[in-house]
């Protein structure tokens, strides 16, 4: 069904891109993430993946609580227990709707479900009816439905809208459609699915080589008005389409994309922002719409044309993705009121509590670094995110090393509220810090990324670190920043393992997904 030239934005960052190996999130994470996208005003926020942990079922259900004008949304395989436990989960929202899926390929059906064309028809039948019971809004997916027999497709999407799907979602699961070959794929669906009126066609669209938005636009020009996407474009392998970059075309083409969202853009860079903060996935500089390049200009014959007229080398305008123009910022002298006011234009809603840590923690970057600039805050802001309930915090940290000695460090932490101090020499002093704390703080987890950058150019720039721990297959990131990168390592460790030990308590409760429904 066309309903007009509305695009429904459906973001799976929380599931699809969460699902990703390094993007996994908490509780009180997810809550943030999901705020921002509910600010961004997505239409429908798939939260989780009801069945695969306590984690999911937990998150969803808070998230079903606090949303408002946002659509929840659960994904669920093609069988009751999965569809039940959505719905358990979902019920505390106002306004949800019901994902289920199931693969459709020769290639799945065989080797990964083994069930026969038959036995996949009869599931959808039986799963989108148990849905329908349960809720009016069922959204149906085809997984690997771009590989998938298109007379097959064809009955597919025909039984799970006469069973009350009021979706049909097309993913292309493994990233492999070339755009006109992806928009002809959605033409002909439209064109032979008898009933497909009475449903809102939707597209899913992998990046494994490149192509997920380009293949979700041309999609549109074929009738599809739903797109899935997540922010930053993360997602599994080569992640899913970009939220961002799907929104900002339709707006910036209108005259090739005559469609419009509902998205409030001005929050977009907000956002990405969160979203790297907290999975500790920094988004390359020359990402478009979010990179810190994407609106910079550097060679001299470009600053000149902008000089004269912004049009020449900009075709977006750079507030309308939430960049404040103002590059100095605060100094030494701001008080708590220009602090946040400062905040507040650069997108930041945060609370009063937030606000007053954050403010200490500029006070005493300001003491050390002269200029402050929106990036230097961006990273005091973003670490503050990463500051949960800890249970391990920094006291004191002093570090020898030189070119003709071992490094000898002393770290002294706050561990379950007791001071410990351990000195340790290792293979520089990173190696020597991590060692101590590891001496401390007991755990078998690997390192598995140690990354610096500096959030600003000059030798006072403070050192942002990203750290990502892996212990018993729980992936945790920890992300830091301080002018002395020493310090900024050692924070970044323990906030890893802050969460490390957050995620050993909340463990799953057993009701795992099996590899055969490992899904994408
Ligand atoms: O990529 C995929 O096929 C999926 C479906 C579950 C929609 O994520
Ligand atoms: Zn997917």
């Amino acid at each position: 069904m066309l309903k007009n030239n509305k695009i429904l934005i459906f973001d799976t960052t929380l599931r699809d891109g969460e699902q990703s190996p390094g993007c996994s999130m908490n509780l009180s994470e997810k809550l943030k993430i999901f705020e921002a996208l509910q600010a961004l005003n997505v239409d429908i926020v798939e939260a989780g993946f009801a069945i695969a942990s306590e984690g999911d079922f937990e998150a969803i259900k808070e998230i079903s609580k606090i949303a408002k004008n946002t659509k929840v949304c659960s994904l669920a395989r093609a069988n009751k227990e999965d569809i039940d436990r959505a719905y358990d989960a979902l019920q505390y929202a106002s306004n949800f709707r019901i994902h289920t899926f199931i693969a459709t390929s020769d290639l799945h059906m065989k080797y990964k479900l083994r069930l026969s064309k038959e036995e996949v028809l009869e599931n959808i039948k039986n799963s989108v009816k148990h849905a329908r019971n349960l809720c009016e809004d069922i959204e149906w997916s085809a997984e690997d439905g771009s590989r998938s027999d298109f007379d097959f497709l064809c009955q597919c999407i025909e039984v799970a809208i006469r069973s009350g799907a009021t979706t049909i979602n097309i993913p292309d699961t493994v990233g492999y459609a070339i755009p006109d070959e992806f928009k002809e794929l959605i033409s002909k669906i439209r064109n032979s699915v008898p009933n497909i009126d009475k449903a809102i066609i939707s597209v899913h669209c992998h990046n494994d080589l490149g192509l997920a938005v380009s293949n979700s636009l041309s999609a549109l020009d074929a009738g599809a008005r739903q797109v899935e996407c997540t922010v930053n474009g993360i997602g599994e392998r080569a992640g899913n389409a970009s939220m961002e970059e799907i929104v900002m075309a339709i707006k910036t083409r209108k005259d090739f994309l005559p469609y419009y969202t509902d998205i409030n853009t001005k929050e977009i860079l907000q956002s990405s922002r969160l979203l790297s903060a907290i999975t500790g996935f920094t988004v390359q500089p020359n990402k478009a719409i979010v990179g810190a390049n994407a609106f910079a200009h550097e060679s001299g014959i470009h600053q000149d044309g902008m000089l004269k007229h912004n049009k020449t080398y900009e075709i977006m305008n750079p507030e309308s993705v939430g960049l404040s123009k103002s590059k100095l910022v605060l100094g030494k002298h701001s008080g708590r009121h220009a602090f946040k006011q400062k905040l507040i234009e650069m997108g930041y809603n945060l609370g009063d509590n937030f606000i007053n840590d954050a403010f200490k923690r500029f006070k005493s970057l300001s003491d050390k670094k002269k200029d402050i600039y929106d990036k230097d805050l961006v990273a005091l802001v973003d670490n503050e995110v990463t500051l949960n309930d800890e249970i391990i915090k920094l006291i004191n940290l002093e570090v020898k090393c030189g070119s003709t000695r071992n490094p000898k460090i002393l770290v002294k932490i706050d561990y379950k509220g007791k001071p410990i101090q351990k000195t340790e020499s290792g293979n520089g002093p990173v190696d020597s810090i991590f060692k101590a704390i590891n001496s401390i703080v007991k755990n078998n987890a690997k390192l598995e990324l140690f990354q610096i950058h500096a959030v600003t150019k000059g030798t006072d720039a403070q050192a942002e670190v990203t750290v990502r721990l892996n212990e018993d297959g729980i992936s945790v990131n920890g992300l830091a920043s301080d002018t002395d990168t020493m310090v900024a390592s050692a924070n970044a460790y323990i906030v890893a393992l802050n969460k490390l030990i957050d995620k050993r308590k909340r463990r799953t409760s057993g009701i795992g997904i099996s590899s055969s429904t490992n899904i994408k």
